[in-house]
């Protein structure tokens, strides 16, 4: 397992890139801003933010802006242009929140993530700055298989 600084070295831009997300939260119910970065198999980095609703159940969490911004913005469709697996398209999130805390996602952005690979690395700054790092299938033990849903379509 990599070491903080080797995370810190590799992904630091991305770190950086959830952190900057988090200051344009949308979080008056809150007051908790998250910040999200994804890293694509190509280099690009989209990054995004926490958007609360007075309904609150309507929360756009960071983690969802970020991979939806990938995908609308192309990088799915560029991926599948270069024979790269939508399991695959995404390298690594990195994951901003308020220090202190553990930087893993909740369990419902784990599962927005899961459609797009458990291969992928979710990043994030620990309690004491330091960075942490988790596939997305440890955070994730016993993942719904979405080829089950697929098999079952298929078959009719
Ligand atoms: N939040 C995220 O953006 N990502 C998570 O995975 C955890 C929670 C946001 C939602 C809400 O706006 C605030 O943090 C407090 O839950
Ligand atoms: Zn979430």
């Amino acid at each position: 397992m990599a070491t903080s600084e080797e995370l810190r070295s590799k992904y630091g831009k991305l770190i950086e890139a959830a952190r900057e997300a988090s200051k344009l939260a949308y979080c008056p119910y809150s007051s908790y801003p998250v910040g999200a970065a994804v890293l694509t198999f190509d280099g690009v980095i989209y990054s995004g933010c926490n958007v609360e609703n007075c309904s609150l159940t309507q929360t756009i969490h960071a983690e969802q802006t970020a991979l939806v911004k990938a995908i609308s913005e192309g990088a799915l469709e560029r991926a599948k242009q270069k024979g790269v697996s939508q399991l695959h398209f995404i390298e690594a999130i990195a994951v901003h929140a308020q220090r202190g805390k553990d930087p893993w996602p909740c369990c419902n952005c784990r599962q927005s993530l899961n459609e797009f690979g458990l291969d992928m690395l979710v990043v994030g700054e620990g309690p004491d700055c330091d960075i942490r790092a988790k596939k997305l299938s440890e955070l994730i033990p016993h993942a719904f298989d979405m080829q089950l849903v697929l098999d079952s379509v298929r078959k009719g």
